[in-house]
């Protein structure tokens, strides 16, 4: 992705053309990517020979569901939504796990009925729903037990799932005592160990704490789990200068936990294999210009992109066009909408830009769309997918008509 001649392209699609063709905001996606970060992700981890499910929460867009389907990616799901996009993405059931600590049992009957992977079950109580469905349909279903390994993740407080205070998963105590209760069960049958610790970490540290908690209560279980799933959180760069994870780091102390547990690794990534991959096109309404700084207001706002707002997350801007000149002064990248919170950015000098010109707000490809809302009653974007020179829509704008 690189300016040719002063203008920003995605693929071989200059940026200015999507924005003509298909106005703004819009979500555009990279095919080839979203390939290269798949192609990184299982060169890195090829020894280990790891069951890939791409974190569907992350983007649920079906179309880039089936392109990394085509890579041979499995799905992590949380909802029976998720699972239905899935499936029709042509995912197959047997590379599809189901998360989340309050799955209802609607979802947990669509789930078995179609004959997925396995459940990760988060409480107790889960477990005993299950049975009863097993129960009544006669057959045994393959569940995971959710291990709360009380690890920090080091990433923000918001995206941590691993401390003992979050909701997710089992203590100690009570994962030993389930796997005591269960482990002779007619009908279910534990054949994982999950963890997920949290999101956006870019040290290789976090993981080897819960690895080596991990390994300690399989150690204590003495039970033999076919599979461990360590869940997602591979960090990515947002900012130039910041860190992303070193896979092969990863890697290394995850070969040394298999020479101690021989099970297969099921990964759930979802930024890591999409996050780069998804620019935000925008247009400046208008630039309002004070003493201190200049408001660029930009037609998208944090109703399409909440990360910002909700996690002070920071998303690099950039301009469309190249100008060489500059202004020295304060810019405030601002959506329309009524809330202080709805800002993306504050960049101390930038290139001199005007009223109409299109902004990139980058790396939007997870958790952009899928946390979009209709918030002050603006339509939801429309989702574009570029692959080398071809531009394809793959979910188009809402029309004001269908949500008021
Ligand atoms: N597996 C489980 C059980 C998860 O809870 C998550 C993310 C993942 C996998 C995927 O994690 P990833 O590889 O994408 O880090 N909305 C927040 C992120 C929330 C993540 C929730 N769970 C954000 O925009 O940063």
């Amino acid at each position: 992705m690189k300016y040719k001649n002063g203008r920003f392209n995605i693929e071989n699609v200059s940026v200015e053309k999507i924005a003509k063709k298909f106005g703004t905001p819009c979500y555009v996606y990279s095919c080839q990517n979203i390939s290269n970060n798949i192609y990184n992700f299982k060169k890195n981890f090829k020894d280990i020979n790891p069951l890939i499910c791409f974190s569907v929460k992350s983007n649920s867009n079906s179309k880039i569901l089936n392109l990394i389907g085509k890579f041979g990616l499995g799905a992590d799901v949380v909802s029976k939504g998720e699972l239905m996009v899935a499936l029709k993405a042509k995912i197959k059931p047997e590379k599809i796990v189901f998360s989340g600590v309050g799955k209802t049992v609607n979802e947990l009957q669509f789930a078995i009925n179609k004959k997925i992977l396995l459940i990760n079950a988060e409480s107790e109580s889960e477990i005993i729903e299950i049975e009863k469905i097993a129960k009544k349909n006669k057959n045994k279903v393959n569940i995971g037990l959710r291990f709360n390994p009380d690890t920090d993740a080091n990433t923000l407080k918001s995206i941590s799932t691993g401390k003992k205070e979050n909701k997710f998963g089992l203590t100690k105590k009570k994962f030993l005592k389930i796997l005591k209760k269960y482990k002779n069960s007619k009908f279910v049958n534990i054949i994982c160990l999950s963890v997920h610790i949290g999101s956006q970490i870019t040290s290789h540290i976090p993981y080897k704490n819960m690895l080596n908690v991990v390994n300690k209560i399989i150690h204590q279980s003495k039970y033999k789990f076919k599979y461990i799933d360590l869940g997602g959180g591979m960090g990515i760069q947002y900012e130039n200068n910041s860190n992303k994870l070193n896979y092969s780091k990863y890697n290394k102390l995850i070969k040394s936990f298999l020479k101690k547990n021989k099970s297969k690794i099921i990964f759930e990534p979802g930024r890591s294999i999409v996050g780069n991959a998804g620019y935000l096109i925008s247009k400046i309404i208008y630039i309002k210009e004070t003493n201190s700084k200049n408001f660029i207001i930009l037609d998208a706002a944090m109703n399409d992109l909440i990360r910002p707002a909700l996690y002070g997350a920071k998303h690099r801007i950039i301009p469309s066009k190249i100008n060489r000149k500059k202004v020295n002064k304060i810019h405030e990248f601002v959506g329309p909408i009524c809330e202080t919170t709805d800002k993306f950015l504050t960049i101390n000098d930038f290139q001199k830009i005007n009223q109409k010109d299109l902004m990139i707000i980058c790396d939007v490809g997870a958790y952009g769309m899928v946390l979009s809302s209709n918030y002050n009653l603006r339509p939801k974007p429309s989702e574009i997918l570029v692959n080398k020179s071809s531009i394809r829509i793959i979910t188009k704008r809402q029309k004001l008509n269908n949500i008021i």
